[in-house]
């Protein structure tokens, strides 16, 4: 008796829903991308039980005519595309023909249509098992529940998590979708109550606004609108200032063709357009829309199609980088806070507001040092000989209070040779390890401060340049790569050899490290995935070498760092031709015996 038989199709089905449908935000997925391809423009998903229970999506699109409705619920069956080639051509969110028969497999389905105002017709379809039509439904649109979800497949239900996470799940795919279509009407209501309402807007910056500001108290003067016009595509990318920063990338959201996508290199152009703006391991909060030519674009890879195949890839990431780099603020600003000593904020960044007219390009530099100082000297050395001091240090201080409140900013231009010169010499004296951030000394007439991991960071980026203690693999990692990826390889491998990284090929889109810098030892498989996903400008490349291994290696903020540590450091820091971190960050603060002694009222 042969071994190998035909599974049954319930089983079958059941297995094929299983890619398509892994939880309620699945099925809402499906559901709003259906609703978006019937031209609806008012969409509301309601919630029961985290949508376990129920999940219903309604909304004003064409509907569905009573002959379709047994047809929608049958596998690999849809309107939306016919010939082959249409793979290559797609334009609506959906194309498998498969969502409405997953849903129908492990739930109750219901789907009540009016199809372009006619009588409206009811199908139910109870795991699987398909009954028969019965009128009544919506006067307009289409109304899709469903209801116990994975009720018959118990290990699938064991997995889901609280009804209250799975309702979050649910609010933020709406949300997701909702970004790319303005033009729509969206509401989430959980448990009878609206949880989020977005009206219709009539620009895409307006509804990203919207929808960033729900759970974070941004305001619009923190984000920018940006876009371009390429000749096979287009983009659009709305992302926040210099000001406004995460510690991870993953507020940084990638749409193709109004399609949320997991685009890692897209994500990355974002992060090497902001370059050195951002100091090390801070990320924008952006969202990137790509309209591309749906004949360079293959979504047909993930069944949840979260996945996409860009044939011009590289061309996109090269002119997001580039739109991003020429458009925002290039140089670090310095700030201020007028009426206030700022000796010990060279840069104050998170939080505050700029606009783009606020920056002048080479008005701004690394340091205030010199400026703060002469101010200083002015204003500090008057005080002791001014009889009504107390009155008016008691005014500067409601001052500084209201200050707070509503701080005002200025930036100020110094140059950088008034503040450093390298100094091979060691005669600095070591104080010891502030807040576990700063190490702090004095040399000669002066007290530093060094940030530990921005200047660590300096150091371990300038060996990387030098390739100083490059190391040859014992067992070379081979790998694999995309198409565009191979083709930027054989032509811009020697990027990486500068920095320690041999690459050789060995065959079609086979590819081989033998060799990194030393300080990438702790991180050779991300570098791996890094060299399977770049591509970009040689300038790109470093900024993303840096980041993975001067940035990761470094000794972090928060880290101890013992006595011969800090002093070995520091030693190199003295030596360095300018105490900036890679980004552009200054991290040493230095002030001197005269200031101090100001700042206590001694006139000598
Ligand atoms: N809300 C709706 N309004 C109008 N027609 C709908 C709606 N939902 C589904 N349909 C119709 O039912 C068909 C099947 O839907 P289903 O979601 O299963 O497949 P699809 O959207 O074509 O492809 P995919 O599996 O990629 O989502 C659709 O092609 C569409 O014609
Ligand atoms: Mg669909």
């Amino acid at each position: 008796m042969s071994e190998i038989k035909k599974l049954d199709p319930m089983l079958s089905s059941r297995i094929a829903a299983g890619e398509v449908i892994e939880r309620p935000q699945s099925v809402a997925r499906e559901l709003i991308d259906n609703a978006i391809d019937a031209h609806a423009d008012e969409i509301a998903l309601s919630l029961t039980g985290g949508g376990i229970d129920e999940l219903v999506v309604t909304d004003n699109g064409k509907g569905i005519m009573k002959e379709d409705l047994p047809a929608a619920v049958l596998q690999y069956a849809t309107s939306k595309i016919s010939e082959p080639d249409d793979l290559y051509h797609i334009h609506t969110m959906g194309f498998r023909g498969e969502a409405l028969h997953s849903v129908a497999a492990v739930s109750r389905l219901t789907i009540s249509s009016s199809y372009k105002g006619e009588s409206p017709w009811t199908l139910c379809v109870d795991n699987n098992e398909v009954f028969p039509l019965t009128p009544g439904g919506p006067d307009r649109g289409t109304i899709v529940k469903v209801e116990n979800l994975f009720s018959q497949i118990k290990a699938r239900r064991s997995f889901l998590k609280r009804p209250s996470s799975e309702a979050n799940l649910c609010r933020n795919m709406l949300l997701s979708k909702a970004m790319a279509f303005p033009e729509i009407h969206f509401t989430f209501i959980q448990d009878g109550a609206i949880r989020a309402d977005l009206p219709k807007r009539s620009t895409l910056f307006d509804r990203v606004m919207d929808i960033l500001t729900l759970d974070e108290s941004f305001s619009r003067k923190d984000f920018i609108y940006l876009e371009k016009e390429c000749a096979d595509f287009s983009i659009r990318l709305v992302t926040s200032l210099p000001g406004i920063h995460r510690s991870d990338r993953s507020r940084i959201k990638v749409y193709v063709n109004s399609r949320a996508v997991d685009e890692y290199s897209l994500v990355q152009s974002v992060v090497y357009g902001y370059g050195e703006i951002l100091p090390g391991g801070a990320f924008p909060y952006s969202v990137l829309f790509i309209d591309d030519n749906p004949e360079l674009v293959d979504f047909n890879i993930h069944p949840a199609k979260k996945e996409v195949r860009l044939r011009n890839k590289a061309e996109i990431h090269h002119e997001v980088h580039t739109l991003i780099h020429s458009s925002l603020p290039r140089q670090i600003p310095t700030i201020v806070k007028k009426d206030e000593q700022a000796w010990l904020e060279p840069v104050a960044r998170s939080a505050t507001s700029w606009t783009d007219a606020d920056f002048t390009r080479d008005s701004i530099r690394h340091d205030t040092f010199t400026d703060h100082r002469k101010r200083t000297d002015e204003s500090v050395s008057e005080k002791p000989s001014d009889p009504q001091w107390l009155e008016k240090a008691k005014e500067l201080f409601s001052k500084k209070r209201e200050a707070k409140e509503e701080p005002v900013y200025e930036k100020t231009a110094v140059r950088q040779e008034d503040f450093w010169k390298p100094d091979e010499k060691t005669d600095f004296n070591y104080l010891g390890q502030a807040f576990r951030l700063f190490l702090v000394c004095t040399k000669g007439d002066d007290l530093y401060l060094v940030d530990q991991h921005a200047a660590h960071e300096r150091i371990l980026f300038n060996e990387l340049r030098e390739q100083k203690d490059v190391q040859k693999l014992l067992i070379p990692h081979e790998f694999e790569v995309d198409g565009d990826v191979d083709a930027f390889l054989c032509e811009n491998a020697y990027i990486y050899t500068q920095y320690g990284i041999s690459l050789a090929q060995k065959g079609d889109r086979l590819w081989e490290l033998t060799s990194i810098p030393h300080s990438a030892k702790e991180n050779e498989d991300k570098l791996v995935s890094f060299i399977k996903n770049a591509v970009g400008s040689e300038d790109e490349i470093e900024a993303g070498l840096y980041s993975l291994v001067a940035c990761r290696g470094a000794i972090k903020a928060g880290d101890f760092v013992d006595d011969i540590t800090a002093k070995a450091l520091l030693e190199k820091v003295f030596s360095l031709e300018d105490p900036v971190c890679p980004h552009g960050r200054t991290f040493v603060i230095r002030i001197s015996q005269k200031e101090l002694r100001q700042m206590v009222g001694r006139t000598v």
